[in-house]
């Protein structure tokens, strides 16, 4: 299943606390081809210098500080990766030199006095129409970015100029050839938008005396690289660009947030074409997280720390309701409620209350992995109540299709990115598993009676196929829990691939190699209930 390409990519998780932000690359991952997954800090700009210094330190410092702290969130969080790329690296500078000199060989650069309001927080030149004048708290009137709210600046200087403007067309074929380019399709849309208006060349250089954070432009040492032009072309460092990309080139799917969106959907792609490259196969846009309807934001403190909540839900806690919970399409809203609502329902409901009751002493004395009776349940939901045995009704037999079809389904939905649809249907097969013990109420079944007790192990036996196939899909997302689920039913290690997704064989005339096996030990309850927090102070009335 392709889908097992998402082993590692959680994304999603907010902005860290305090200076993370800074470095807005932290969460642009790269996934290239199945195998290749590479998140990275971009390092240079005006922002970085400007805060570093306002720190007291060195840029590269500050850098090497924060990058390690997202490095180190990844690991808390259970994220793995092929590659990191800091674009402070030598070999990124190195493939910036080489991706810029092409571009000037193929003429796209040229030389030119610019002028306009200049936003250090977004790193760019903002047209007349996207800056408006606003009274700050002393009531101080300054210019600001209309989309942001922060302050610009008039900005006078010579810049190097990329021949944006001739990409026009060529981007909006480069769009038309597949709608799946740009997804989800609200953000498609949003580009082809951009595109139909003006679209001006773009300063991609500043004066050296102004930003000395950054990569000077090969051969003229008073003009530095624009930020984004060099932390872009990471995207090609980490696939060995210039040397040996054509390996992986441009089988790329960039996952980026929707603040990032025309960077990566404009500037990206029209640079990689000027350059003679092919754009990106495929943009996946995120949307972000507010805290209580609120933006996050350091200045009113309620910045989610996701290390705190790691302490507080579990780390397949916090992972799993950033999952379910995050929907691509639009702002997502966070409270500590809404993530106990959740875990308490889902993990701890549906999918935990379904392990105990299948593997209860007074059901299940063995604590094995009971047998199948075809009697009770014949494959054939249309032969004749011959034997008398026949236990299995209509809604069993859609229970059983259900599951049977949920890995492709969950294939399908992880392969689109949408994994809030692949656990939501995980989920709602585990509550319709959860029906079918309430409806057939083995514990009534006496084990005494022998066709009470092949109905009885039957149910059992259904069920745990039900779990062992939610254990296998959930292991992308909640690892730990999936391994505990798939261990307590006795699953080894090597029969956990998405190979071993098989559902039900006795029912389809095959062996179950599970049979009478014995379970698992019980080391407990799957997912712990998550108390209520409480009442927390929040400084005001
Ligand atoms: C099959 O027959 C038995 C005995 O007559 C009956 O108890 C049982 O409900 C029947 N099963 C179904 C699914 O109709
Ligand atoms: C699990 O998959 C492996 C690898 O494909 C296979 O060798 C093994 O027989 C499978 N086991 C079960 C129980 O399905």
């Amino acid at each position: 299943m392709p889908g097992g390409k998402l082993t590692n990519a959680i994304d999603g998780i907010p902005a860290g606390p305090q200076a993370l932000d800074v470095l807005r690359a932290g969460l642009n991952f790269l996934l290239v081809t199945l195998l290749f997954l590479c998140p990275g800090t971009d390092e240079h700009g005006l922002k970085i210098q400007t805060t570093a210094a306002a720190a007291g330190t060195l840029p590269q410092h500050f850098c090497d500080r924060v990058s390690v702290e997202f490095q180190e969130l990844f690991t808390q969080s259970g994220v793995s990766y092929t590659d990191f790329i800091r674009t402070t690296e030598p070999r990124h500078r190195r493939a910036v030199e080489h991706f810029w000199a092409t571009l000037q060989d193929r003429g796209w650069l040229y030389l030119a006095n610019y002028e306009g309001w200049y936003c250090t927080a977004e790193e760019c030149f903002l047209a007349a129409s996207q800056v408006t004048e606003r009274p700050d708290s002393q009531g101080c009137r300054h210019m600001v970015s209309l989309e942001s709210g922060h302050q610009v600046h008039w900005t006078k200087e010579e810049n190097y100029m990329f021949r944006l403007s001739e990409f026009q067309e060529p981007l909006l074929r480069w769009l038309q050839e597949s709608r799946l380019t740009i997804t989800p399709e609200p953000f498609y849309q949003l580009v082809v938008q951009w595109l139909k208006q003006d679209l001006p060349d773009l300063s991609v250089s500043r004066d050296r005396n102004r930003l000395q954070w950054g990569i000077p432009v090969p051969g003229d040492s008073i003009q530095t690289i624009y930020v984004w032009v060099d932390a872009l072309v990471n995207y090609l460092t980490v696939v060995g660009y210039p040397d040996d990309h054509r390996n992986w080139w441009p089988a790329a799917c960039h996952i980026v947030g929707k603040d990032i969106l025309k960077f990566h959907a404009i500037y990206w792609p029209a640079l990689l074409i000027a350059a003679g490259l092919d754009p990106p196969e495929q943009i996946f846009v995120h949307s972000h997280w507010t805290v209580q309807g609120q933006k996050m934001s350091k200045s009113l403190g309620n910045v989610i720390d996701p290390k705190a909540c790691f302490q507080r839900y579990t780390v397949d806690g916090f992972r799993y309701f950033l999952l379910k919970q995050g929907v691509p399409e639009h702002d997502c809203d966070y409270y500590d409620e809404k993530v106990i609502k959740l875990l308490n329902s889902e993990l701890a409901g549906v999918l935990g209350g379904l392990l105990n009751r299948c593997t209860a002493p007074s059901l299940n004395p063995s604590g094995t992995y009971p047998p199948f009776s075809e009697a009770c349940f014949p494959r054939d939901a249309g032969t004749q109540n011959v034997s008398g045995l026949r236990k299995a009704s209509a809604e069993d037999y859609r229970l059983v299709s259900s599951v049977k079809e949920l890995p492709l389904q969950v294939s399908r939905y992880f392969e689109r990115f949408q994994i809030y649809k692949a656990l939501e249907s995980i989920v709602d097969c585990a509550r319709q598993t959860n029906g079918f013990i309430q409806r057939h109420k083995p514990w009534k079944l006496s084990r005494e009676d022998p066709a009470q007790r092949q109905w009885q192990d039957t149910i059992l036996h259904i069920a745990l196929e039900c779990l062992r196939v939610y254990g296998l899909l959930l292991q992308p997302v909640i690892p730990a829990t999936a391994d505990k689920l798939l261990s307590r039913l006795g699953v080894g290690p090597a029969e956990r691939s998405l190979k071993n997704l098989t559902f039900l064989s006795r029912y389809h005339d095959e062996e179950c190699p599970f049979e009478g096996r014995k379970l698992g030990p019980d080391t407990g309850l799957l997912f712990p209930r998550l108390e209520k927090p409480k009442a927390r102070s929040h400084g005001g009335p």
